[in-house]
């Protein structure tokens, strides 16, 4: 049966859909030996499929790992400064992952990778709503004020963020430490969100996504997601 294209890529295992959807706009995908359109549909049983070259074979199985990322790694699968990847510390994984979204290079935590691409869908997506949780270290004091304006929404340069939710407010000597529930996934938001307030992250830590948390994960390892982990995930609507 004939799919759409990024369907039949993000099941292979190569990419979410999103990205599929930019390969085939930048005509990177090769369908019987033409550059394919968006809307393209192929069918696996009859026709070649190319993506940069390596041909789509049959649905490989999916994996998802949940790894608590240190600073100082980026969470894409190459970068033309020569940094270090996310993907290092997967050395003993032989199947090709791809991160679920990103966390900034300085950004550490809870970070899933996986070869299923409709699972990455589903969680990156900002219509499913996915709750993720964020500890936060910044310079100064969180104000009962700025605590309002974070719960009600602060103005981005690309919009409004959603309501989010404040917990666990603590002052340290040279700080304040608090937790930061939010859905959406805008680039760097939660720094962008708290430079609005004129305030600093000097740290920044995914601690939960979802049900998921970093239970017996320390920093810079990886756990496989379990077949119940992954069905539960799949249910996300
Ligand atoms: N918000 C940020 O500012 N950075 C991240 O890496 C994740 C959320």
């Amino acid at each position: 049966m004939a799919e759409r294209l990024q369907k039949l890529i993000a099941q292979a295992g190569l990419a979410s859909r999103r990205q599929a959807e930019k390969w085939i706009e930048e005509g990177k995908v090769i369908v019987n030996g033409c550059p394919a359109k968006l809307g393209d549909r192929a069918d696996l049983s009859l026709d070649k499929v190319q993506v940069e070259g390596q041909e789509l074979g049959k649905a490989q199985e999916k994996i998802t790992v949940l790894l608590n990322k240190p600073r100082g790694y980026v969470s894409t699968l190459k970068d033309p400064e020569g940094r270090r990847l996310v993907t290092d510390l997967l050395n003993d994984i032989p199947q090709r992952l791809f991160p679920v979204g990103r966390l900034d290079y300085n950004t550490e935590g809870l970070l899933l990778l996986t070869n299923d691409g409709d699972l990455a869908y589903r969680i990156s997506h900002p219509r499913h709503n996915v709750e993720k949780t964020y500890l936060v270290k910044v310079r100064g004091t969180l104000t009962a004020k700025m605590v309002k304006q974070l719960e009600h929404g602060v103005i981005l340069e690309d919009g409004m963020t959603a309501p989010a939710k404040v917990n666990n407010i603590r002052t340290t000597g040279s700080g304040c430490w608090f937790e930061i529930i939010i859905h959406e996934g805008k680039n760097r938001q939660v720094r962008r969100m708290c430079e609005v307030l004129g305030l600093t992250v000097v740290r920044l830590k995914r601690i939960q996504l979802d049900f998921l948390d970093l239970k017996g994960v320390p920093t810079g390892r990886y756990r496989l997601l379990s077949v119940a982990e992954m069905r539960r995930l799949e249910k996300i609507k």
